[in-house]
């Protein structure tokens, strides 16, 4: 028995050393961790429990035969975060580049399915030359069965990719398909061809990292949510965003203690918007004023900023977050802003999330480059999302809710459950002046009339009783108190049920 323990115990750590310590050195040396030391950072300490350890390819050409390392370039299992299950695998770059082979897609698979099966996340940190090129088809055939249980897991249990080094090739589309994609900084990259084959197709020279790096990703594609300095950085940030979402799709986000009182009153919100319609106040500085312990995390910080999107908790609870934000492009909604908080609004609909809507919008933006670029089918991405989206919904306008855009924020006429305003808020076709100029377009040339018609319509709708009238703005509450009013709305909603009319599917402008 002696001996087979000992056999045990060898074989173990012959699979722990991965591609060997020279591999595990140059790993090192780029700033880049193992996949082991990631999993033990990403999961509480000694809760990882792993599969197929002992895993090797099957593939007898090019010499493969002779080279089988155990566990085939990806570590897998489950462990907690926090006390919380989750599954994840992680790809070993020294065992063979991380190329994923039949049997090292087949180890995804597997804890995909038991994700599925007992309801947890699944987090994959990606680091891999892509497909196994000794066996061509059946490494292909591999990438696709993952796929299709990203697609067969989406809305079923949250899927977090982090890509910490190469992601290259028909390889990206499955974190593409997962809810978030987080990246580090100078050492990882995403394209679907790389700066070779683009400069001969396009004459284009491009770097990796000028290509498909953190930077790119999170500022000019929109592909990653969030960029890292390192790989510790990353996966601390892993661990809390879990901590704000649901393990899966029948159950309810975690309700967390709390130490801020739910009736805090927050009078310097009282000031918040200044007293000039076209002066820009922070958004950030409202939502965070909401928060429990002002705690905010933000997703997509750095792309279409006009729109901020991320999770608070309040009462313990998460909520997801929409905010304009008039610092930027003065909170326009535009084809990227729209994308973003879509994608966001779906998430959080999906996996049982109430939305907050702060909104402070002049409308769609105007331009060819909007037009062209399909703003028609962006915007109504948002609309179409907030108007399916059956969880308890709170909006606050603090400010302008103009024309179009006023209805695609959370309206009440899109089932949103209660909309508040601030007594600052002007909700209207458009502002005042802009009103003025078509509607007393004759008066144009006599600035005193035309000031007169201007004081007119401001005096009509610059505020928001017009819509209170009318039971569109369920009540106007003031800024300091906004934190109790939305948290005692929410907490009204908590059993809120919607039946929908029987469909296969919807579908949503893409
Ligand atoms: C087999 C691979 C491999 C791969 C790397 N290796 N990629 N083995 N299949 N795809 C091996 C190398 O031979 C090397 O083995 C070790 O991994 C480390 O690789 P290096 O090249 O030394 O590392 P580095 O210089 O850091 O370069 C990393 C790299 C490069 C940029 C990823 O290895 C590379 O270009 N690899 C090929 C990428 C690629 O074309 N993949 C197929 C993409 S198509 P030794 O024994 O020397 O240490 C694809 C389609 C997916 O993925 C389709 C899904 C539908």
């Amino acid at each position: 028995m002696k001996d087979i323990l000992t056999e045990l115990e060898s074989r173990r750590a012959d699979a722990r050393l991965g591609g060997g310590q020279k591999r595990i050195n140059a790993q090192h040396g780029r700033g880049k961790l193992t996949a082991r030391e990631r999993i033990d950072l990403l999961l509480d300490e000694g809760s990882f429990e792993e599969f197929d350890m002992f895993v090797t390819h099957r593939c007898t050409d090019f010499g493969m035969e002779n080279q089988k390392p155990a566990g085939d370039g990806v570590v897998t299992g489950w462990g907690t975060i926090n006390g919380r299950q989750v599954y994840v695998f992680s790809q070993d770059f020294t065992v063979l580049g991380g190329s994923v082979s039949a049997t090292h897609a087949a180890k995804i698979c597997k804890i995909m399915d038991k994700a599925v099966e007992n309801g947890a996340p699944v987090i994959g940190i990606n680091d891999s030359g892509g497909a196994r090129i000794q066996e061509g088809v059946d490494s292909l055939a591999g990438y696709g069965e993952v796929f299709q249980r990203n697609i067969m897991a989406s809305g079923v249990v949250p899927q977090i990719s982090v890509i910490m080094g190469p992601c290259a090739g028909g390889a990206v589309y499955s974190p593409a398909m997962t809810d978030f994609i987080f990246m580090v900084k100078d050492s990882s990259y995403m394209f679907v061809t790389g700066p070779d084959v683009v400069k001969t197709v396009t004459n284009e020279q491009v770097t990796a990292e000028e290509l498909g790096g953190a930077s790119t990703h999170t500022k000019k594609s929109s592909v990653a949510d969030a960029a890292f300095n390192n790989d510790v950085e990353a996966l601390a940030e892993v661990r809390r965003l879990v901590d704000f979402l649901p393990l899966n799709n029948r159950e309810k986000p975690p309700v967390r203690p709390f130490f801020d009182e739910p009736d805090r009153i927050e009078t310097s919100l009282d000031t918040l918007v200044p007293e000039n319609a076209n002066t820009p106040y922070d958004m950030k500085e409202l939502i965070v004023k909401l928060a429990d312990e002002g705690d905010f995390y933000e997703l997509q910080e750095d792309f279409a900023k006009n729109i901020i999107t991320g999770f608070i908790r309040l009462e313990g609870r998460t909520v997801g977050v929409v905010a304009n934000q008039p610092m930027v492009l003065a909170g326009v909604l535009d084809i990227d802003s729209a994308r973003k908080a879509a994608r966001f609004v779906r998430f959080c609909d999906c996996f049982d999330i109430p939305i907050l809507t702060l909104v402070d919008v002049p409308g769609f933006l105007p331009g060819t480059t909007q037009e062209y670029g399909g703003v028609i089918k962006h915007g109504a991405k948002l609309l179409y999302a907030y108007g399916e989206a059956t969880v308890p919904k709170v909006t606050v306008i603090t400010r302008k809710a103009y024309g179009g855009a006023y209805v695609v924020m959370a309206s009440k006429h899109l089932a949103a459950d209660f909309n508040y305003a601030w007594p600052t808020s002007e909700i209207a076709v458009m502002g005042a002046k802009g009103a003025t100029e078509i509607i007393h377009r004759a008066d144009l040339g006599d600035a005193d009339k035309t000031a007169q018609h201007t004081k007119d319509y401001e005096d009509r709708f610059a505020n928001p009783f017009v819509a209170a009238e009318r039971g569109f703005i369920d009540e106007v509450i003031q800024p300091r108190s906004t934190r109790k009013r939305v948290s005692r709305a929410f907490a009204s909603l908590r059993n809120k049920k919607t039946p929908m009319p029987w469909k296969k599917h919807d579908n949503i402008p893409l």
